[in-house]
């Protein structure tokens, strides 16, 4: 029986860099997004997360039950908005991407789930803090924080942890659009750190495979920022 890795949002950017880490390992590769996972082999189940009428028992057909798994709740969008003019479809919409279909497949998942199983989510800077015009995408990664340690409280077994990494800037289309857009500064961002630099997909890809490793982090929120600079 192999080691399989779901990740949500495998088709771009972090969650593509972690579906080819863990498939480099010898992971069979599942993935759920709108656009398929690249990676040869790859299960690809063509989903919109932000549906709340997606069903998750379409997860049935490609688990099999007693196998080591990694979930990696990755997908997300973002958006500029405003706390005082947040658009109610675009917060329901990041909050059933991120939390509600987070929760639905773990609901689904986790009964399946061999020894040494885990669910890692990936939140943001903004899971624990937040900046101007970022409304809807901080409430949710907060609330992805939120659904993490509940969850570690919720295991009653010791074969399954779980954790939350949060990324500083990471090269990907996600970031790259929002610096063409001219909502986040190319240069500012650059001086956020000492290194100068922006994280690769493959360094956060490269902290998940550990993390799926290492059940001593059970419960933790994980800075992977580069050494943000205060202030
Ligand atoms: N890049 C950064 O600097 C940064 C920093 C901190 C945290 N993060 C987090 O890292 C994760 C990955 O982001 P990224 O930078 O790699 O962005 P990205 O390249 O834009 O990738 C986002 C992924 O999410 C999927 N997705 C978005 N909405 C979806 C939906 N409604 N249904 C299904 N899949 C959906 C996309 O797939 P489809 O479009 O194919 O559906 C895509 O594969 C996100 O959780 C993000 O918040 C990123």
């Amino acid at each position: 029986m192999s080691d399989s890795l779901l990740v949500t949002g495998g088709s771009s950017g972090i969650g593509l860099a972690v579906a080819e880490r863990f498939a480099a390992a010898g992971w069979r590769v599942i993935n759920l997004s709108r656009r398929p996972c690249p990676v040869p082999d790859a299960d690809n189940l063509t989903v919109d997360l932000s549906d709340p009428d997606w069903d998750p028992t379409i997860l049935r057909s490609v688990l099999v039950a007693g196998e080591r798994l990694c979930v990696v709740h990755n997908a997300a969008e973002t958006t500029a908005d405003s706390a005082l003019e947040v658009n109610p479809d675009t917060l329901r919409s990041f909050l059933e991407t991120m939390v509600v279909s987070a929760a639905r497949i773990d609901r689904e998942v986790i009964p399946l789930m061999g020894a040494r199983s885990s669910v890692i989510f990936i939140g943001s800077i903004v899971s624990e803090t937040a900046f101007g015009l970022t409304a809807s995408y901080a409430t949710a990664k907060h609330a992805v924080v939120g659904l993490m340690r509940a969850t570690c409280q919720d295991l009653d077994r010791d074969d399954v942890h779980t954790c939350c990494i949060k990324p500083g800037h990471v090269r990907t289309p996600m970031l790259e659009g929002l610096m063409n857009d001219g909502v986040v500064d190319r240069q500012e961002v650059l001086k956020l750190t000492h290194a100068h630099r922006l994280i690769e997909p493959d360094e956060i890809a490269d902290l998940v495979y550990q993390a799926a490793h290492t059940p001593i982090i059970n419960g933790a929120v994980i800075d992977a920022h580069l050494g943000r600079l205060a202030g």
